[in-house]
């Protein structure tokens, strides 16, 4: 990639960040410090998740609602407790707030949707209930979310070297492909837990499934998605080769073909 062309990326990139920045006052609060989150099933939680959750992710939260069969991605089987979206290291369970996060954005190139027609405490009240499908919350706690460092600025030297890590360290092109378009020559193989074909994420699209703020994408390949072939890169790199990986990967985005450019 010649300089002049990675410079100008790393310009779209500050200017992503900040609207993603502005994005994220608009959208707020998608955590849920402002919400409580109720500690046992209730009634509310029982009849919001029987009218809007359970078409999909079935009455007892086995993804197998009425409408689960002709999907792909399949909504989320929740009885063994593997979520993707989340900030505790790989094969923990998601916090409370992790949840909320995602009812409320939604999981992109998927149909599940950002439910911000429910009201924040209706969002609230099916924690418990989704958390009831599987034993795993009874016998075991979230760990502890792993520690996010403060961000580094991206530069032409975070790129080069979040490339490098991409294509020659920890070899990420085998699946996301070189350019990033989610087609490496492992790609066609990989299946979830569930037996399902899964793609790696094309990050071309620029709509990531997990959300598109350098801390989202930090995280994601810090953690791992559970029930996924996505692999937690937890200890292989210092803070600082993770945020020029972010970078990096941020830079793969192709602004004329993402839809919210
Ligand atoms: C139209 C179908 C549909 C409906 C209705 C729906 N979902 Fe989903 N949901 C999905 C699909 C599909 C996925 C998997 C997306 C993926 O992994 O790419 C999903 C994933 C999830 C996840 C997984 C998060 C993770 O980290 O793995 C949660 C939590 C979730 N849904 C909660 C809800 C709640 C709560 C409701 C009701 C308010 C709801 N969903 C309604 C289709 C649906
Ligand atoms: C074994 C194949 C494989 C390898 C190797 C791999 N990934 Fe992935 N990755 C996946 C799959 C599959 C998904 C999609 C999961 C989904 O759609 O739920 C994914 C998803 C992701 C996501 C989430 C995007 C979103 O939608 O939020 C990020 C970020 C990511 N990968 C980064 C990386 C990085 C960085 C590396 C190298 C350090 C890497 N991956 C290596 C298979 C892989």
């Amino acid at each position: 990639m010649k300089p002049k062309v990675l410079l100008s990326r790393v310009g779209l990139w500050s200017a992503m960040s900040v609207t993603s920045a502005a994005l994220m006052i608009t959208l707020a609060p998608l955590t849920a410090r402002a919400v409580s989150i109720p500690t046992e099933v209730t009634e509310e939680g029982k009849k919001t998740y029987s009218n809007y959750c359970a078409p999909c992710h079935g009455d007892e939260g086995k993804g197998d609602g009425s409408l689960a069969r002709s999907l792909l991605p399949k909504p989320r089987d929740f009885t063994r407790g593997a979520y993707k979206f989340r900030t505790t290291p790989s094969g923990s369970l998601p916090t409370d707030q992790d949840i909320y996060k995602t009812i409320s954005y939604g999981v992109p190139n998927s149909t599940m949707i950002p439910w911000d027609i429910l009201t924040e405490q209706q969002r609230a009240s099916v924690i418990p209930v989704l958390k009831s499908f599987s034993e795993a919350f009874e016998v075991r706690k979230p760990d502890a979310a792993v520690g996010v460092g403060l961000e580094t600025r991206p530069s032409e030297k975070t790129l080069a070297e979040g490339k490098k890590i991409y294509e020659e360290k920890l070899e990420c092109w085998k699946c996301h492909g070189v350019e990033g378009r989610g087609d490496g020559p492992s790609a066609s193989e990989q299946e979830d837990d569930f037996g399902f074909p899964i793609k790696p994420f094309d990050f071309t699209t620029g709509k990531f499934k997990g959300g598109n703020s350098s801390t989202d994408v930090y995280l994601r390949f810090t953690t791992g998605l559970n029930g996924t072939p996505m692999p937690s890169f937890a200890k292989e790199l210092t803070d600082e080769q993770r945020w020029s990986l972010t970078h990096y990967v941020l830079s793969l985005i192709k602004p004329e073909e993402c839809p919210h450019k």
